[in-house]
């Protein structure tokens, strides 16, 4: 037999197997353009990222999966505000079917680059005030979408069975953070009312983080913490520093429990994203216009405490919100 007639099996199988590769590569390649969605998320901090998590699950949910039938083109903007505008106008010009804007700075770059296309807002604290929509209840244009407005009061009734003695309160906030501020605000109110003295201590950057948090914190009993992005994307620092005197951190995200805060009443945080996916994918199918659909809000806040934490703090955390978190919500050991 010669060599030729020994291999031709071989060449036969290794040819056949070139051929059906190179037709799967033409059939992709005709594949019809899938609808994009764009999902803009301004920098990454464990609740963004979370929240991102859960908009692809909640398009999938309801039926969209990438790849199969839309294309997700995913941007993270580095916390790079010029970043923001040319991943917004790439949105536009790649004529994306719809887009989602992850945080306020996100969604605020996504409205001025376009009034047509839909913008579904992912975890917005307060969408009118940021002059996002007209009315959260009458959106009125092209966006809508899910605030992660947190239960504020739930979370001092917290911070005053954790600690009776409670007398001042800080308040640590980034001044150009509509998230953050608005929450300031409401949170400030409610502790007025309940005869807290509060002490406000605002950063223009996160340079500012250890200086500020380093002169207010031996001037509090505790701290609280909106949904500010800055603070989320670098709890270490600040938690480097409230260590040092011993005070505890009582932030608005779970998430921030987590990374050294002592404890909350949070929205999950991959719940929000869920709901922002089912809301893109309704409006993706015609279900549902941003114009008519109202600004939707997550109620259910769950308990979530951090042992640790506590333990290192000296602080005893009453038994039945133990009970509460290990039933209910959850326990960070
Ligand atoms: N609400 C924030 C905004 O509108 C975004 C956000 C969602 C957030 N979850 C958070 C910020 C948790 C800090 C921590 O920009």
């Amino acid at each position: 037999m010669s060599k030729l007639k020994r291999f031709l099996p071989l060449i036969l199988i290794f040819g056949s197997l070139l051929t059906l590769l190179g037709i799967k590569k033409i059939k992709e390649a005709h594949q019809p353009d899938l609808p994009t969605v764009g999902i803009l998320q301004p920098l990454s901090h464990p609740a963004l990222d979370e929240i991102h998590r859960g908009i692809v699950a909640g398009l999938a949910s309801a039926g969209y999966h990438n790849h199969q039938n839309i294309k997700i083109d995913f941007q993270n903007a580095q916390n790079d505000q010029s970043n923001l505008r040319l991943m917004s106008n790439r949105f536009v010009t790649e004529k994306a079917k719809i887009t989602i804007g992850i945080a306020t700075p996100a969604a605020q770059s996504l409205a001025n680059a376009t009034k047509q296309l839909p913008i579904i807002l992912g975890a917005i604290t307060d969408p009118a005030s940021a002059n996002l929509v007209k009315n959260n209840q009458h959106p009125g244009a092209n966006i809508t979408g899910v605030s992660d407005q947190a239960p504020i009061q739930k979370q001092l009734d917290l911070m005053q069975a954790i600690m009776p003695q409670l007398k001042t309160v800080g308040i640590l906030y980034s001044s150009s953070d509509n998230s953050a501020t608005s929450q300031m605000h409401l949170f400030k109110q409610l502790a007025e009312q309940k005869g807290l003295q509060v002490v406000e201590a605002c950063l223009s950057s996160v340079n500012d983080l250890e200086q500020v948090s380093q002169n207010l914190a031996p001037k509090v009993d505790a701290i609280y913490v909106p949904t500010d992005n800055t603070i989320a994307s670098a709890m270490g620092t600040l938690v480097h520093v409230t260590d040092k005197t011993k005070t505890p951190v009582f932030p608005s995200a779970e998430t921030m429990v987590k990374d050294g805060g002592l404890a909350t009443v949070g929205l999950s945080q991959y719940d929000l994203g869920v709901e922002t996916g089912k809301m893109a994918a309704a409006v993706l199918s015609g279900r549902s216009k941003p114009a008519s659909t109202p600004i939707r809000y997550l109620r259910k806040g769950h308990l979530v405490l951090n042992l640790k934490k506590a333990k290192d703090l000296h602080i005893t955390i009453p038994q039945n919100l133990v009970k509460t978190a290990k039933e209910k919500g959850a326990i960070i050991k």
